[in-house]
């Protein structure tokens, strides 16, 4: 191991482990556009190549204008871990390792820090971003103090929504975990750069404060769901209901609407709070019934109502969420398989995840019997199915019936 106090001058300000992935390349070149010398470290080498050369690797709004700036200049990309050592500040954001039961791995993450130990220093200051399991931070400092006493440590969680990094980055407040002063202080100036707006707290409240909000997000959409299956079940509109509730009316105000709650995050942050809490935390395995179930349900419902055995079934949007090109643990999958079984055939289609399987979009609605919004693309809000019929959980698609009823009782003055 290099001996401390060989670098008087390093050569990156910041090095971010994971940096070629959807949480690390946006922070990445936010820093890199604040002036820090940023380097990208990955394993993946495609997408390194690719931000080398100025290109995103996947689809992040407002993202590529910046990249092309930054590029070359104070952003650098690499697969070689000896950037590592060349760096004053080590963010890593690399995926959270779960293992098949859906259960946190902290071996491998111990691991992973084993593995980058040989260009550690104690000068540096580690930063971490991927979302651990409650006690991780903790023991990746005693690992690391125990072997490079002095080195400091913080978690930082990841809190912005894919999609709209650019801006959350900025606008959201950014909250800091740490043991010594001066290694908060430090992770407090690198942030500042960034938003103004820095909390501090304890690390096990800060590992707790991120997997609360998105086991939180993920019972509300499972509330959403179950609402919807309940509706559905006895004939209801669903989506009328939920107009009703939600028009001006503060206390529904953030309720979502149904749809297929999936992606990298949102069921493993859950799953590990389970975990966590012993197996206890009854509401988030509540909500992964429902919310996994989902896709089940609509093909129920398509068997009650079509011969869905002799009818040809087309998806649109294999993304787990809207306008995005990440297809993720999508839920869009699990309902493909299922139709695999109880239809006549299915096929797919996204304007945005490139699959060679996939149609056309036009193709697709000429193919298909049925039509089910799998994610709600903006390209879908002016969907013309051409008569054939659509099964939207997410109420995307305009709904021409509906427009009738409500024109209907707007001229009967029962709607104002
Ligand atoms: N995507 C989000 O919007 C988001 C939001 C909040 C939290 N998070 C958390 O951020 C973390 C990363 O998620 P993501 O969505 O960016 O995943 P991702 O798969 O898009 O990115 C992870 C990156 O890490 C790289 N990587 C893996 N092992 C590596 C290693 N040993 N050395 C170098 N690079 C390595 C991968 O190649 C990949 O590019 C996870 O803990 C996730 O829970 C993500």
């Amino acid at each position: 191991m290099l001996p401390p106090g060989d670098f008087p001058l390093n050569k990156f300000d910041i090095c971010i482990i994971g940096g070629a992935g959807r949480a690390g390349l946006p922070i990445s070149i936010a820093w890199a556009a604040a002036g820090q010398r940023t380097v990208v470290c990955d394993i993946n080498e495609k997408s390194v190549a690719q931000i080398a050369n100025g290109e995103m690797p996947f689809r992040e709004a407002g993202a590529a204008d910046v990249l092309s700036e930054v590029v070359g200049r104070t952003l650098h990309a690499t697969t070689d871990p000896q950037v590592i050592a060349e760096s004053d500040v080590i963010l890593v954001v690399i995926g959270t390792p779960v293992d098949e039961f859906l259960n946190p791995s902290y071996e491998a993450m111990l691991l992973f820090f084993e593995g980058i130990l040989p260009y550690l220093r104690q000068e540096q200051l580690i930063l971490l971003r991927s979302t651990v399991f409650p006690g991780s931070t903790d023991a990746i400092r005693d690992f690391l103090h125990q072997r490079l006493p002095g080195i400091q440590v913080c978690f930082c969680p990841e809190r912005i929504a894919e999609g709209k990094a650019m801006e959350e980055l900025h606008t959201l407040p950014q909250i800091i975990a740490g043991y010594e002063e001066n290694g908060v202080r430090r992770a407090a100036q690198k942030f500042q750069l960034l938003t103004r707006d820095i909390l501090f707290l304890k690390p096990l409240e800060a590992e707790l404060a991120k997997i609360f909000t998105n086991s939180w997000r993920y019972l509300q959409f499972a509330i959403a769901n179950q609402f919807y299956m309940i509706a559905e079940e006895y004939g209801a509109d669903f989506h009328r209901i939920y107009k009703s509730m939600t028009h001006n009316y503060r206390r529904t105000a953030g309720f979502p609407g149904p749809g297929f709650a999936a992606g990298p995050c949102l069921f493993k942050d859950t799953m590990q709070l389970s975990a966590f809490a012993r197996n206890t935390f009854f509401l988030g395995h509540s909500a992964m019934l429902v919310n996994e179930g989902l896709p089940d349900f609509l093909v129920r419902e398509m068997k009650k109502k079509y011969k869905l055995r002799k009818m040809k079934v087309g998806i649109l949007g294999m993304a787990f969420k809207a306008d995005s090109d990440d297809n993720r643990q999508s839920l869009s999958y699990k309902l493909r398989k299922l139709l695999r079984i109880e239809a006549a055939g299915v096929a797919c289609s996204d304007p945005y995840v490139e699959d060679e399987a996939f149609l056309q979009l036009d193709d697709l609605i000429d193919w298909a019997d049925i039509l089910v919004i799998g994610a709600p693309h903006r390209d879908y809000r002016q969907l013309d199915s051409r008569g054939k019929e659509v099964v939207d959980i997410w109420n995307v698609v305009p709904r021409p019936a509906m427009a009738d009823a409500e024109a209907f009782a707007l001229k009967d003055g029962l709607l104002t």
